[in-house]
C-alpha cells in the first residue's frame, strides 16, 4: 500500500494554471540579482522569505512584480523557466500550460522578444530533454489600461506560433472582464484562445462575464461560481474547466482553511475541476504539495485524486491522439495503484 502523498508523485499529472515568473524561487531570485547587479531590499533569502505572508491579492503582486525585476536578459528567462521545468520532471508533471505577463518586463524596457525566446528555448529543450510538453500564454494585467494591452497584443501577433493564447490576470477587484472586451475579440480574431481569472478575489458575477464576454474556454480560479447556483449548472452544462489553485486561496486568504475549500463541492456538482499551482516558489507548493493538502483538508480518495488528474487532460489544449496517452497513462496506474 502506498501512501497518499507516493500515490500523488507518481500519479501523471497535467498543469493548466502556473505563472512563469511566480516560479522564481528565492535563491534564483538572489542569484540573479547578483548576476545583473540590482540591489535588492532584503539582505538574504530568509529575510526574504520572511516576507512572503500575504493577506490578499494585492499583498502578494506587490511582491511578484519587484521580484521579477531581477529578470533581465533572455538567459535569465531561460533559466527561469527551466528550474520550473526540472521541478515538473521531479513531481511527474507530464504537460504544462504555462502564463507569461509581458507587461511586467515591456513596462520597464525588456523587449518582448527577449522575454518569450527565453522562456520558449527552455519549452523547447523541456520537450527535448525532458519529455514534457507544453503552451503558452500570455496574459493581460488587468490594471493596465485597454490601450497597453492592445500594444501587448499587436507585439503578440509575430510570435502566433508559440502563443496558444491570451489570458487575464494581476488585481482582480475593480479591474472586470468587461474592461477587456475588446482587446479579447480581436485576440480571438487573430486566432488566439481566451483565458481569465476570475472569481479568485471577485464575485461569480466575473465569471459569468469572462464566460459571455470574453468567451474563455477555461476560467482561472472561478472559486466564487459557489456563490451562483445558475453559474456552476451553466459551467457543468457548457463543461467550462477551473484551474483551481488551492494553496494560493489559502495564502492569499480567498478561503480561511483548506477545509473550507470549494473544490470538492465543485467536483460533485460536475465542474470539471482541476488543481494547479499559480505561484508556487510564493505560496508553499508545486502540483504535489497542491494535490496533498487537498487531498488531506477536503478527504480527497485516490479515485478523486484520479478524477481530477483526468479532468486537467480533459482540459488542456492538447491534440485528442495525446490526451488518449495520458488517459491511459493515467488509468493504468490509478488500476494498479487502488
Ligand atoms: N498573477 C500571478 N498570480 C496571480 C493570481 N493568483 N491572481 C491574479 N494575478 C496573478
Ligand atoms: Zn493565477
Amino acid at each position: 500500500m502506498t501512501t497518499l502523498a507516493g500515490f500523488i508523485k507518481g500519479l501523471p499529472k497535467v498543469e493548466l494554471h502556473l505563472h512563469i515568473e511566480g516560479t522564481l524561487e528565492p535563491e534564483l531570485l538572489f542569484k540573479l540579482a547578483d548576476r545583473n547587479n540590482i540591489r535588492l531590499k532584503y539582505d538574504s533569502v530568509e529575510e526574504l522569505k520572511q516576507a512572503y505572508q500575504f493577506s490578499n491579492l494585492q499583498e502578494f503582486l506587490n511582491l511578484y512584480y519587484e521580484g521579477a525585476q531581477v529578470l533581465l536578459r533572455e538567459q535569465d528567462f531561460y533559466d527561469l523557466t527551466w528550474a520550473y521545468l526540472e521541478k515538473c520532471k521531479a513531481q511527474n508533471v507530464v504537460h504544462t500550460e504555462i502564463f507569461f505577463d509581458p507587461q511586467t518586463h515591456t513596462e520597464r524596457g525588456i523587449l518582448f522578444a527577449t522575454v518569450i525566446n527565453g522562456i520558449n528555448r527552455a519549452l523547447q529543450d523541456g520537450r527535448e530533454k525532458l519529455a514534457i510538453s507544453s503552451k503558452l500564454i500570455m496574459c493581460f494585467l488587468r490594471h493596465l489600461d485597454e490601450a497597453s494591452a492592445f500594444k501587448t497584443l499587436e507585439e503578440a501577433l509575430d510570435y502566433k506560433d508559440l502563443i496558444v493564447g491570451v489570458g487575464l490576470d494581476s488585481s482582480e477587484k475593480g479591474n472586470p472582464p468587461s474592461k477587456f472586451e475588446r482587446v479579447f475579440a480581436k485576440a480571438r480574431d487573430e486566432g488566439f484562445l481566451s483565458f481569465a481569472h476570475a472569481g479568485e478575489e471577485g464575485p461569480a458575477s466575473y465569471v459569468k462575464d469572462a464566460v459571455e464576454l470574453l468567451k474563455v474556454v477555461r476560467i482561472d480560479h472561478g472559486i466564487s461560481s459557489i456563490d451562483d447556483e445558475y453559474l456552476v449548472a451553466e459551467l457543468v452544462q457548457k463543461q467550462i474547466p477551473l484551474t483551481v489553485c488551492p494553496l494560493s486561496n489559502l495564502a492569499l486568504q480567498a478561503v480561511d482553511d483548506l477545509k473550507n475549500h470549494p473544490l470538492k463541492k465543485l467536483m460533485d456538482h460536475g465542474v470539471l475541476v482541476t488543481i494547479n499551482s499559480d505561484d508556487p516558489a510564493y505560496f508553499g507548493g508545486y502540483m504535489n504539495e497542491n494535490f496533498e493538502a487537498s487531498a488531506q483538508s477536503l478527504g480527497l480518495s485516490k479515485g478523486d485524486l484520479c478524477q481530477l488528474a483526468r479532468n486537467a487532460v480533459v482540459a488542456s489544449l492538447l491534440p485528442e491522439q495525446e490526451k488518449e496517452q495520458h488517459f491511459h497513462a493515467i488509468e493504468q496506474y490509478c488500476r494498479e495503484n487502488a
